[in-house]
């Protein structure tokens, strides 16, 4: 069980706008499938489920089980702007990898807020004593890849042709990893 004991938490953009990050509740349903409305077609072209049926966000929000999806959300006010998911395994062989997945806002993009969002993954990360932090993107992807690669994940591997958008077409995957035991200092490079 991670300690959630920081959140609500306030954070301030570089532009200087101030947002409230914490745990997704399941009163979030509706707030969370507006944000998701306003996502890109091309950005929902990689998701695992349809994310434009609102019934698949309420699924999400009755079952919330924060040891094995745990959503931070960021908030304007009442309005998601993002959302960053850290997914564990109770038991098994993966018990110390974490997945990380962020989602940002068409208009709240550009301005550090996936980067904040992925430090607070980080973080997470390290109170869940997780030993790495996966994050997976598609090749075209390169904002998001850049993202993770500026908070020290590192490409791990590139599979070739590995993964099919809606339409069918196939694109390579890039997986990045974050090394939970190094230094804050180590990290800067
Ligand atoms: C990827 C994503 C999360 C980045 O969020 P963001 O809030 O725009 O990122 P930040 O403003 O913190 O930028 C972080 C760094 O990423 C890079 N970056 C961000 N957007 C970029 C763009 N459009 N082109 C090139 N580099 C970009 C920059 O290096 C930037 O650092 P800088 O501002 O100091 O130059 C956001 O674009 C997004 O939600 N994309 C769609 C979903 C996605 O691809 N998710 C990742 C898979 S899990």
């Amino acid at each position: 069980m991670i300690s959630l004991e920081r959140y609500p938490r306030e954070i301030t953009l570089r532009d200087g706008a101030r947002l409230t990050l914490r745990p997704m509740v399941p009163e979030d349903a509706d707030r969370l499938w507006d944000f998701f409305r306003r996502i890109p077609p091309e950005d929902k072209m990689f998701f695992r489920e349809d994310v434009s049926r609102k019934e698949v966000v309420e699924r999400w929000a009755e079952h919330l089980d924060y040891d094995s999806v745990l959503p931070i959300l960021a908030l304007e006010g009442d309005r998601v702007v993002g959302d960053a998911t850290l997914h564990r395994n109770k038991t098994g062989w993966k018990q110390r990898v974490g997945t990380v997945r962020v989602q940002i806002a068409p208009d709240f993009r550009k301005r550090g807020l996936g980067m904040s969002m992925i430090r607070e993954m980080r973080h997470l990360g390290e109170k869940a004593a997780l030993h790495y932090l996966l994050a997976e993107a598609i090749e075209e992807q390169q904002p998001a890849i850049r993202a993770f690669e500026k908070m020290g994940f590192v490409h791990a591997v590139v599979y070739r042709n590995f993964v099919n958008d809606q339409k069918g077409a196939l694109h390579n995957l890039v997986v990045l990893l974050y090394h939970m035991t190094y230094s804050e200092e180590e990290m800067s490079f």
